[in-house]
């Protein structure tokens, strides 16, 4: 008697439970309140490598919970219709995913055995709703050129604001191989509304360029004991490898791409939990030990040196530096302090800049912060979106950041020498003058003191970098 009462009980609870998430996903009309709800037809379809990209492509959709079993069907693109005759079908994983807006199932799957160096065109679904054919092509099997795009935080405004830098590097790079985000994709970790302005923005580009992205602090919320967690849509929407240490798991990996190995770092873990630090200084010795590749670039979130005034994050720079200097890491690419700066560790000279690794920080959403104008910067900017179009080419890595209408902003060339050390080359435009603007945002914030130091500051940088003509201070309210 006692245990059937307990069973009606829960099913009172379930069926509750059940018709609140109905309705709060629904208004009374069966109109839905969501602004990017899961149909039976794909979306947020983004390719991403989990193996080795010269033989294997993942590819990660969402539908509607009617889709209970989805597919992938993959050919040897071809400039005649005919191709689709010669698809293969694939069957997918499905996982199920009640966000704050909707139940959706996220699908993926990892294509297998493909050839290196082929264009392949695809398409995911079901047997009655399919995405339209995309190509993409496979990476080649040893060293070979290739070039990426590397984005800062996107963050907030994505769909209003976000949209005109990725699709700016876009058209500036169409035949990018693939894209690099350093963190910060979205603002609120578990807003599907906000996951939904991502996919808004980068659009069909994800389903032909592959992603790699790595956790900032803003893919982690607080959980019902105040524990950060890393969002709930992270792993659905991504298929990463799992090639770094437990629990990290499609956040800390590496990718070998043509003769570069690509790491992300998950420092937002680290300010989540400290004991995640050891594990990944750890790992991170272990393939670098191990790492049969010319090139080796970096990305995590937060940096080893901050461009944001009042911002520094001791633990990662005393964690992953000294192992990156220890076996010469080129380049790190990185996010969350809302400003542009490019320099490396002073401490040891300007011979460093040849030994690495060179640290940058970019932002590609329109939420800026100040400058700090720290004596490691070398090139700054502020209030400025960016892109960075990175050319790896045999012995060359060419560095080039974009403003967001296009204008070349910074560049570098790194020559890698026989010994494994490069030659840094500086490359910035010297014609096009270094934005330190005051965002708008902060101007009212500001006292005149503080933009009195502000502009004293900005005067110490240029004098430490005197040789470079037309910085120039922009949008500095006039004081006494
Ligand atoms: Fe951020």
């Amino acid at each position: 008697m006692k245990h059937s009462r307990l069973f009606f009980f829960c099913l009172g609870a379930v069926s509750v439970t059940l018709l609140v998430l109905y309705l709060s996903f629904t208004t009374v009309e069966g109109q839905s309140d969501d602004p990017y709800p899961p149909r039976p037809v794909p979306d947020r379809i983004i390719l991403s490598w989990s193996d080795d990209p010269a033989t294997t492509q993942s590819v990660t959709w969402r539908t509607d919970v009617s889709v209970k079993e989805a597919f992938a069907e993959i050919a040897p693109a071809d400039p005649t219709p005919d191709f689709r005759s010669k698809a293969t079908k694939i069957t997918a994983t499905t996982e199920l995913l009640v966000t704050d807006n909707n139940a959706a199932h996220f699908h993926s799957l990892t294509f297998t055995g493909l050839q290196p160096e082929t264009m392949y065109a695809y398409r995911v679904g079901s047997e009655d709703e399919w995405s339209e054919w995309f190509h993409f092509e496979t990476a080649a099997a040893t060293e070979k050129p290739f070039t990426f795009l590397y984005f800062g935080d996107a963050q907030n405004e994505l769909k209003s604001m976000w949209s005109r830098c990725i699709r700016q590097a876009y058209s500036t790079m169409p035949n990018v191989d693939f894209l690099l985000h350093a963190g910060d994709l979205i603002n609120r970790a578990n807003r599907d509304e906000e996951w939904g302005e991502w996919f808004y923005a980068g659009g069909w580009i994800y389903g032909m360029k592959p992603s790699i992205a790595t956790p900032g602090n803003h893919e982690y919320s607080r959980n019902l004991l105040g524990q950060r967690e890393l969002s709930q849509l992270w792993r659905p929407t991504f298929t990463l490898p799992l090639n770094g240490p437990e629990g990290l798991e499609e956040t800390v990996f590496y990718t070998d791409y043509q003769g570069t190995r690509f790491i992300s770092l998950n420092t937002a873990a680290i300010y989540a939990d400290k004991s995640t630090i050891l594990p990944q200084v750890e790992w991170l010795d272990s393939i670098l030990l191990n790492n049969p590749n010319r090139w080796t670039i970096v990305t995590h979130h937060h940096p080893v040196y901050s461009t944001a005034s009042g911002r520094d994050n001791e633990e990662v720079r005393e964690a992953f530096q000294p192992v990156y200097e220890k076996y010469g890491v080129d380049l790190v690419l990185q996010g969350h302090d809302h400003t542009y700066g490019r320099g490396y560790n002073l401490q040891f000279g300007a011979s460093r800049k040849d030994k690495g690794p060179i640290y940058v920080v970019s932002v590609s959403g329109p939420k800026m912060y100040n400058l700090n104008f720290e004596e490691w910067l070398e090139r700054a900017a502020s209030n400025t979106q960016l892109y960075q179009i990175i050319r790896v080419d045999g012995e060359r890595l060419l560095y080039e950041a974009y403003t967001t209408t296009g204008t070349l902003y910074d560049a570098f060339e790194l020559r890698k020498k026989n010994d494994g050390s490069n030659k840094f080359v500086d490359m910035a435009p010297e014609d096009v003058p270094e934005i330190i603007s005051i965002p708008e945002r902060l101007r009212p914030e500001m006292t005149d003191e503080e933009v009195r130091e502000y502009r004293q500051r900005f005067q110490e940088y240029k004098a430490r970098n005197k040789g470079r003509e037309g910085l120039e201070v922009e949008g500095l309210r006039e004081v006494e």
